[in-house]
């Protein structure tokens, strides 16, 4: 595995085993790797020839109130796992790198609606933090497929619109979550918790799958689902955020065009924020009533 830190290296490196017909496939990271991590390297080496991994904690998507520092960086580990999985080429800029003339000067990506709901009313400014560094990490790369986690599906969504907005020819892969046997989605913020608060922490997917289930029975009764389900989170201990059921595509109240249905979730365990998602595929050919599992 050979690791760059400058931008130059890479791009050389990658020019060549392009000129030798080699698809490349890239996994955009903050690092702390977990095994969720590693299912998208091990679908990104089903999918290319070389496969590109980036560590970068991106400053430009955390908040003011949001502990940049106290991100877990966790490189040598990391290197270790991406070694192992076969990984050809480590990607390890610096702020410097990637923000040269810093974060104030910088040319912003803003993919607009998508960004504003959900996570992003509570987190002003991080999703164009992501899709300006995503964007810029395309460039620097030029991937011909970049895969990305189910569990941040806000996220993934919106990768998805701004690669189709921009016409940036790169075929994005959605990869399902990875998940504990309790059920709790592996997330390099599991690590921040308690005993007693990670015995908690499956209720947040319980919940959701819960919730699916009815909606799956023909429950449709969407505000009474979702206030039942925060008050369910509540009384365990949890500091709901949002517990929300929207079109998949849009992220916006399901309608009669709605095709996939996401049921969304992000609650604090103490000072821990978590959030998952199941989603639910809509029978075209079926009513309201009859849901079909995917
Ligand atoms: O999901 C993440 O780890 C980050 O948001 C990403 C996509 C690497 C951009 O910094």
């Amino acid at each position: 595995m050979r690791t760059y830190t400058a931008i130059a290296p890479l791009q050389s490196a990658l020019r060549n085993c392009r000129q030798q017909g080699q698809r490349i496939a890239f996994v955009p990271t903050m690092g702390n790797l977990h095994e969720g991590h590693l299912e998208l390297v091990r679908r990104a080496r089903t999918l290319a020839d070389i496969v590109v991994v980036s560590i970068f904690v991106n400053p430009l998507q955390f908040g003011p109130n949001e502990d940049l520092d106290a991100y877990p960086r966790t490189l040598a580990a990391d290197k270790e796992k991406l070694f192992s999985e076969g990984v050809q080429h480590l990607f390890l800029p610096e702020a410097e790198d990637i923000y040269p003339e810093g974060m104030a000067l910088q040319t912003q990506v803003q993919v607009p609606d998508l960004s504003e709901t959900l996570c992003g009313s509570s987190r002003p400014g991080h999703f164009t933090g992501v899709t300006t560094v995503v964007s810029k990490l395309f460039n620097i790369v030029q991937p011909d497929v970049a895969v990305f986690g189910e569990k941040d599906f806000q996220q993934l969504t919106i990768i998805r619109k701004m690669v189709a907005d921009l016409c940036i020819p790169v075929q994005i892969e959605g990869v399902a979550t990875a998940r504990d046997t309790d059920g709790l989605a592996k997330s390099s913020r599991n690590g921040y918790l308690s005993n007693e608060q990670r015995k908690l922490a499956p209720l947040i997917h319980a919940t959701l799958v819960s919730c699916r289930d009815a909606v799956a029975c023909g429950f449709d009764n969407f505000l009474q689902l979702e206030s039942h389900a925060r008050m369910q989170l509540l009384q365990a201990g949890f500091e709901p955020d949002y517990f929300a059921i929207r079109d998949a595509r849009t992220l916006r109240a399901v309608n009669e065009n709605t095709e996939e249905i996401a049921i969304l979730a992000a609650a604090r365990l103490g000072s821990t924020r978590l959030i998952d998602n199941v989603r639910l595929t809509l029978n075209p050919v079926s009513d309201w009533g009859m849901l079909a599992s995917p």
